[in-house]
């Protein structure tokens, strides 16, 4: 058995999907899930992009214990210093750095020759190794680069020192029978392929990421790079939850192990669908809501008289594992705290009290507490504990047919409240333009959704609300209650505080 390494960069890749924008308490978050589900190297961002960037690599890199933390550079030296300053408190420290290699880019992006590249490739990979015993060197734009240049390339980053080459699939261009090609080229002609690790990137712009993930695996590769849910610049990365999945349910094919804890994909990839605000779609493989649902009636015959007639993947395996005796409010606090820690969630004597007290606030409304739920409250819990600036009344007047009222009381960290009213067509506007009020802010709403946790009429919401400012920079908002109004007045209230913080520090 071969081990593969799991590279993730939901936090640099996967925060370049259009809208996505995570606070640092947020990145610091999904960084120890990430922790948790066993990625070997987790890409915390990149350190010279903003101060915000910066902060959100030296968090992490001071509050991660066992993943690798690495973050990006170009080939600049500036770029090098700066991420070697974010990664100084990283247990385990490594550099990614980047320059492209295809005609195209080199030609009308970067303005160089192929000598300048390849000098320039041997100048920072010899650079950064004087600062990082690991460094990643990845050819950008690989699969459109000439072969034998791209071969040049990677070897004089390996003179230079990389340990680990990483062949990016910038444009999501290759298919799997090419990017196995690519994979056996390299390990012919590279006489050290087997002294270096060598990984695969691949975006999912014609929805082969996984399939080509694979396919270097097949060839060569003993790292996979991608983010969870497969989010990610333009079309996304390659899901990783996938090739993880794929990779123990074939492991007769692919003979290759990993350090993921299965188990903890659903809770993985439920925390980064919340604070990304992008829904998992149903039928995505996996995780997919459907994943698991039979619908024809001969299929269900077939998973009642044996699961594996139609069923490849147990839901225990990913951890969607539903509950046969859901909690409710006769439960006691013995009953819900095992449940919890049945959840994988291990929570400190304070975190109980406050967890149980909103348990129990939600089963009063609520008949069954489901997993789902339970997920939902730690979430709600955490962000109530991280957030500035907390909803304490919410007030609406519904009128039919007529113009609607709301008054909101807000509290800030050290205790101050303040009150303010509005109206508007609706009673959502009402609350917005209130808490624009309040905030004194004059922003746009590009997004808003909602969505039920659970099933039934006494579902709780989830409400998404994307607010854009006046520099055009999004802010993103969750919001988690049993009511809909309250649910979309916190998700607008969390937005607008990410946004007034980023006015007064000039960071995101
Ligand atoms: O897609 C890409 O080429 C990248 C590199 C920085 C690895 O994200
Ligand atoms: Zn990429």
């Amino acid at each position: 058995m071969k081990k593969i390494q799991f590279f993730d960069t939901t936090l640099r890749d996967g925060e370049q999907t259009p809208g996505v924008n995570f606070n640092v308490k947020e990145k610091v978050q999904i960084a120890l899930q990430l922790e948790k589900l066993g990625v070997d190297v987790i890409e915390a961002g990149f350190p010279i992009s903003s101060p915000g960037d910066f902060e959100c690599v030296k968090a992490i890199s001071e509050a991660v214990k066992h993943s690798s933390v690495t973050g990006l550079a170009r080939c600049v030296e500036k770029d090098i210093d700066r991420a070697k300053e974010a990664l100084k408190d990283a247990a385990k420290p490594q550099l990614h750095i980047f320059l492209a290699t295809s005609d195209v880019h080199m030609k009308y992006k970067l303005k160089m020759t192929r000598e300048e590249v390849l000098a320039s490739i041997k100048h920072h990979v010899t650079y950064a190794r004087q600062h990082f015993d690991i460094v990643q060197f990845s050819p950008e734009d690989a699969t459109r680069t000439e072969r034998s240049f791209l071969i040049e390339a990677v070897r004089t980053a390996i003179d230079a020192g990389a340990k680990v080459i990483n062949i990016p699939d910038t444009v999501g261009y290759t298919n799997p029978t090419e990017f196995g090609q690519l994979f056996r080229d390299l390990r012919e002609n590279i006489p050290t392929f087997d002294e270096v690790t060598f990984s695969s990137h691949c975006h999912d712009d014609l929805g082969m990421a996984v399939a080509n993930s694979l396919a270097a695996i097949e060839n060569g590769a003993t790292r996979v790079e991608g983010a969870i849910n497969g989010i990610g610049e333009r079309a996304g990365n390659t899901a990783l939850e996938e090739v993880a999945v794929a990779l123990h349910i074939r492991k007769d094919f692919y003979q290759a192990e990993t350090s993921i804890t299965l188990n903890q994909i659903k809770a993985t990839s439920d925390l980064v669908s919340r604070l990304s605000g992008m829904p998992v779609p149903r039928n995505k493989a996996v995780i997919g809501g459907n994943a698991y649902a039979h619908e024809s009636g001969i299929h269900q015959d077939g998973v009642l008289k044996n699961p594996d007639t139609y069923e490849i993947i147990t839901p225990a395996l990913v951890g969607v594992e539903k509950n046969s005796l859901p909690l409710g409010k006769l439960s006691g606090r013995h009953a819900f705290i095992t449940r919890m820690t049945e959840l994988g969630y291990a929570l400190s004597e304070e975190e109980q009290n406050e967890s149980f007290r909103r348990f129990k606030q939600l089963a009063d409304v609520k008949k069954e507490v489901t997993e789902d739920d339970l997920h939902a409250l730690i979430l709600g819990q955490t962000q109530a504990a991280n957030e500035e600036v907390e909803l304490r009344h919410l007030q609406v007047q519904y009128v039919t047919g007529g113009v609607q009222g709301a008054i909101v009381r807000i509290e800030t960290e050290n205790g101050d409240t303040q009150e303010d009213a509005a109206t508007g067509a609706g009673s959502i506007e009402a609350i917005y333009n209130t808490i624009n009020r309040l905030f004194g802010q004059n922003v746009t709403l590009t997004d808003y959704r909602i969505q039920a946790i659970t099933a039934g009429q006494d579902a709780q919401a989830e409400v998404h609300a994307v607010i854009q400012d006046e520099h055009g920079t999004d802010f993103h908002g969750i919001g988690i209650d049993h009511d809909v109004l309250t649910a979309s007045a916190k998700a607008y209230l969390y937005a607008s505080t990410k946004c007034q913080k980023a006015r007064l520090k000039g960071v995101r």
